[in-house]
């Protein structure tokens, strides 16, 4: 895999993740511990709890949501409904184009907020009982009153965390999945929802997938999706075959010593295609291929992430004197995963470097080393982490 982009984005100092405090998680569980969670909602019924986040107030103003719409490199899309009839158009827009929209009717959706806002990171990880490997982002919409995007079914888990306004959602499962036809949006012709709730201000609504849903803006109104992602069967696969593309060197060469002339020169004839089989049985793979594979792709940033290598960065031995006395933050956009054997970040692997286990899990798992964390650290790991610093995947904490 190719090692990820760098770039010049100024670094951010972000607030040190803090795993929540189980009463905290309970609450925003509707009183279920995670496990409880897990067994009987996760993936196989909805949830509505109320005041999950009590006193939840949005991680960001209207303005700084519309001012990440107009980046290039930020996924918008903006919705709008004229009676009967929808239209859907992507971003970038103009901020003076927003503020410019009807009173009514309309929503905006930005993607990967948690990569823009630390306040968006920090709630994207409340959820982090369920693995990193399986959280995508933290999606934020501002919807006009009456705006939405229409019944629709969801691929994946989510949880509609309501920020300002009220949400009016209708949801239910259903058997008829099928689509209308001539929309620009996936819109099921027919919705048949058994549940009807308007959510306040922290409430929150789990979603498992293939849900059918509508949430309708009562008042302008900020939703927040933490939203999953579960690879479909083809697209693992034909991510599989492109990381074994990367992996492979097969040695020889087709040859045929033996070759008899042909009154069919255009026949592909059994000889060649024998040899052909006995050449391709040497693509292999096995366990550590698979875990390897799936650790570097799991761990790939999104196509619009660039990381900022610092300007002028510390060399090894001050930068571990500056991390001994401030520790040292994942930036916002890194990835870090591990498994028995080796240590993924952001699309690339490593094998877990000698005596370095405990503090680079702790890295990946709370996204921060503390100073008396980097305290401990060997030579080797102190070496990693500063290559790490120097590529803008960590920063020096503040
Ligand atoms: C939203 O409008 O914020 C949520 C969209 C959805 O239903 O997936
Ligand atoms: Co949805």
């Amino acid at each position: 895999m190719p090692p990820a982009r760098t770039g010049t984005r100024t670094p951010r100092k972000r607030k040190p993740f803090r795993p929540l405090p189980d009463p905290c998680l309970q609450r925003l569980l509707g009183g279920d511990s995670a496990a409880a969670f897990l067994r009987q909602f996760w993936q196989k019924e909805a949830l509505l709890v109320r005041a999950a986040v009590p006193d939840f107030t949005d991680v960001l103003r209207r303005s700084d949501l519309f001012a990440l719409a107009a980046r290039d490199d930020v996924e918008s899309r903006l919705v709008h409904r004229i009676g009967r009839r929808w239209t859907l158009a992507h971003g970038p827009f103009p901020a003076r184009a927003l503020n410019a929209l009807p009173e009514r009717d309309w929503s905006l959706l930005v993607q990967g907020v948690n990569l823009h806002v630390p306040a968006g990171d920090a709630l994207l990880r409340r959820f982090s009982f369920i693995p990193y490997a399986r959280l995508d982002d933290l999606m934020v919409s501002y919807a006009a009153p009456g705006g939405g995007v229409g019944p629709h079914l969801d691929a994946y888990d989510v949880f509609l965390l309501q920020g300002t306004g009220r949400r009016r959602w209708r949801y239910g499962r259903q058997a008829d999945n099928t689509l209308r036809r001539g929309a620009p949006l996936k819109l099921l012709r027919r919705f048949m929802p058994t549940h009807d709730d308007v959510l306040q201000p922290g409430d929150m609504l789990y979603l498992p997938p293939e849900y059918a849903h509508d949430g309708v803006a009562l008042d302008p109104c900020t939703t927040y999706s933490i939203g999953f992602k579960a690879p479909g069967a083809t697209e693992l696969a034909i991510a599989f075959l492109d990381y074994l593309r990367d992996e492979i060197a097969l040695p020889g060469r087709y040859t045929d010593p033996d070759l008899a002339p042909t009154s069919e020169p255009a026949r592909v004839d059994s000889t060649m295609l024998r040899k052909a089989r006995q050449m391709l049985r040497a693509v292999r793979w096995n366990e550590k291929t698979i875990a390897r594979f799936m650790g570097t792709w799991l761990s790939e940033p999104k196509p619009t992430v660039i990381f900022n290598a610092p300007d002028a960065p510390f060399g090894a031995a001050a930068f571990r004197r500056a991390g001994e006395r401030d520790g040292v933050d994942l930036d916002a956009c890194s990835q870090l995963l591990y498994d028995d054997t080796m240590v993924f970040i952001n699309g690339r692997e490593f094998e877990w470097p000698l005596g370095s286990r405990k503090a680079i899990a702790r890295l990946g798992n709370e996204r921060r080393l503390a100073h008396d964390d980097m305290a401990k650290i060997n030579a080797v790991t102190a070496a990693l982490l500063h290559d790490w610093y120097r590529d803008g995947y960590l920063h020096l904490g503040a």
